[in-house]
């Protein structure tokens, strides 16, 4: 049977947010930020463009969104297109860690989902460029795994091999140190219970039909190996992973 990453085959089955704290966390980070219509938002790891069409939708600002894999932009120009939202949000094919923007170009930077994915050696070049293309006083909106207990590397490992990605989920200081050591002047977080795969987690974030068509697509021959495992783990083992949200504040120029 062939393996999927798991964020692909969560939106093969037709999840739309594929982070692991939903809209708590997504809606928290929101909440640390003034939005208008003048506010330079750069989206980081956009996939099908879920929040930037949140964004663009309430507050009417200018989005980029970047992302490495070609098909989920083209489903995310598809979904701006129907949402009306052209005139606000474009998307480009980047790599987080060599940003194609100038030095200081964006009011906030929002990256879901993604950090966790990576080395600490990627995470700490990532976290640079994002502190390099904002602009003094920017925000940095990030979205992550991490966990309380100390002994967790069976579960991380498990975590692995069930989503297909060597993913490096860290500890809530090392989160933070992360940022500060980047330069970022004020760092402040929330974090709760992971809630990709709950029940209560999905009706939440995809509604109730969504969700039933979810675990639809889920229990179909084709699919049902992965998403049983998957839906095992995270209500399972997967259980002693939280979501982090965490808001950094690059220093004014001249601040120290
Ligand atoms: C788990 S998905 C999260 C998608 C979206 N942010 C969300 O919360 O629903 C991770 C995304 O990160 C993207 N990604 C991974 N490494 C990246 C990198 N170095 N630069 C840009 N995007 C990257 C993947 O292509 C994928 O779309």
């Amino acid at each position: 049977m062939k393996k999927e990453v798991g964020h692909n085959f969560l939106a093969k089955l037709g999840k739309k947010r594929l982070r692991p704290g939903g809209t708590a966390a997504t809606d928290w980070l929101i909440r640390q930020v003034h939005l208008g219509q003048d506010t330079q938002v750069l989206e980081v790891a956009c996939n099908m463009c879920t929040t930037a069409i949140q964004l663009a939708s309430q507050y009417r600002c200018r989005i980029t969104g970047v992302d490495m894999d070609a098909r989920a932009l083209d489903k995310a120009r598809q979904r701006i297109e129907a949402a009306g939202l052209a005139d606000y949000i474009t998307v480009q094919q980047a790599n987080a860690l060599k940003l194609p923007f100038a030095d200081e170009s964006f009011d906030l930077v929002i990256n879901e989902a993604m950090l966790t994915m990576l080395n600490q050696n990627a995470k700490e070049k990532a976290v640079a460029e994002y502190c390099r293309v904002l602009k003094p006083g920017g925000i940095l909106l990030t979205h992550d795994i991490t966990y309380v207990k100390a002994d967790l590397a069976e579960q991380l490992e498990e975590l692995r091999r069930t989503i297909h990605v060597q993913v490096e989920p860290l500890q809530v200081q090392r989160w933070e140190s992360l940022f500060h050591h980047a330069g970022f002047a004020q760092v402040t977080h929330h974090a709760g219970p992971m809630s990709l795969m709950s029940i209560r987690g999905m009706i939440r974030d995809e509604g109730l039909l969504g969700a039933l068509r979810i675990i639809r697509n889920g229990l179909r021959s084709e699919n049902r190996q992965q998403f049983q495992q998957m839906f095992r783990f995270f209500n399972g083992p997967g259980r002693d992973l939280n979501y982090i949200a965490v808001c950094s504040r690059k220093g004014e120029a001249g601040a120290s």
